[in-house]
């Protein structure tokens, strides 16, 4: 038997404060999350410097904790992985500051990881089966990408957003119709309560690029109809408009995927991100996939929103590659993937 591999994950690129303990790439021993949502609600969305600074203060302690719920000393550990990008910078700084403060005075190697090869790698937490190559579907705040995971850490992007990310798209709806933030699960959560079909928000195709999104064009239909309704005096059902904005969404991710896996012959889809947890995409993605004979995978909610699972798994995988990163470890506020 091999000796067990275990690595620190740490990630702190925007709202999150979180650190994790990951063995052999695929068991999470610990998972500790300090969620700052409540402190940048008030401001409707994320506030760089308050979240640098709230960063600072929780880091070691959210580390201190993964380590203890792992029942792990620092010695025991083989790396320490971090997100270096994308994100914010001055919260990606305190992430990377501590994983160079501790690699160096533990005298562990350093691995910088990207956050969204994070994301995709936590589908492998629960999918045990799980092997690249795969169809994989990242949907989060920041980012919207189709892209072929050729292998672990390898990608070819063949579809991402001319303009908003689908999560933005959620959270600016949500503040247009009064929901606060974030405002994808609000939106999720009211959707239930809509009706789908009530208002045909439009479903944007790009015309020289099949597998590009675009949900700028469906934000302002929105804003428009809002408009319109306050404008008649008319009374606006949320619901409604949460529903049917969210099923445009769902229908664009849905169909760019369907056609991806079809075209590039892949009989396995994976989603990725904090909109994977998205009650519609899943049930929707899931139907798709049973009609076309693909095999599905989604993380659970805890692993779709930031986390450093993730990261501790992606960074065993850049690990068992060799990857290395030094003292100089910098943020990259715009890390492209597949870059180092
Ligand atoms: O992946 P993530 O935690 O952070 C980034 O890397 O951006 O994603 C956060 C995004 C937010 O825009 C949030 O509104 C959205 O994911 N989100 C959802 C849901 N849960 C989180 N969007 C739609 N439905 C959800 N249930
Ligand atoms: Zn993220």
């Amino acid at each position: 038997m091999d000796k067990d591999i275990l690595i620190l994950g740490i990630e702190s690129s925007c709202d999150e404060t979180a650190a994790s303990v990951v063995r052999n790439g695929r068991e999470i021993l610990s998972n500790v999350i300090s969620s700052q949502i409540e402190l940048h609600k008030v401001y409707g969305g994320v506030v760089p410097e308050i979240a640098s600074r709230k960063h600072i203060e929780k880091i070691n302690q959210v580390i201190e904790e993964a380590l203890e719920e792992a029942k792990t000393e620092l010695q025991d550990i083989d790396a320490i992985a971090v997100t270096y990008g994308p994100g914010l910078v001055g919260a990606l700084l305190v992430g990377v500051a501590a994983a160079k403060a501790i690699a160096y005075g533990a005298k562990k190697p350093l691995v910088g990881v990207h956050h969204i090869e994070g994301h995709v790698s936590a589908n492998f937490i629960e999918r045990k089966d799980l092997e690249p190559p795969f169809l994989c579907l990242i949907v989060s705040g920041g980012h919207t990408h189709l892209v072929i995971v050729k292998d672990y850490g390898e990608y070819e992007i063949i579809g991402k957003t001319r303009d908003d990310a689908a999560g933005e798209a959620f959270d600016k709806v949500a503040r247009a119709i009064g929901l606060g933030y974030p405002g994808g699960p609000k939106i999720d959560r009211l959707s239930k309560e809509g009706n789908p079909e009530a208002i045909a928000f439009p479903r944007a195709k790009i015309a020289d690029s099949e597998y590009d999104f675009s949900f700028s064009g469906l934000k302002s239909s929105v804003l428009n109809y809002l408009n319109s309704c306050s404008m008649k005096g008319e009374a606006v059902c949320k619901a409604d408009v949460a529903a049917s904005f969210q099923a445009a969404v769902v229908d664009v991710l849905v169909s760019h995927t369907i056609a991806a896996a079809k075209e590039y012959g892949f009989d396995r889809v994976a989603l990725a991100g904090g909109v994977a947890s998205n009650s519609g995409l899943r049930e929707g993605m899931e139907k798709a996939c049973r009609e076309n004979g693909l095999r599905l995978s989604y993380p659970s909610p805890v692993y779709c929103t930031d986390n450093g699972a993730m990261i501790g798994v992606a960074g065993y995988y850049e690990y068992k590659k060799g990857t290395r990163h030094g003292w100089d470890l910098n943020a990259v506020p715009s890390l492209k993937l597949g870059q180092r």
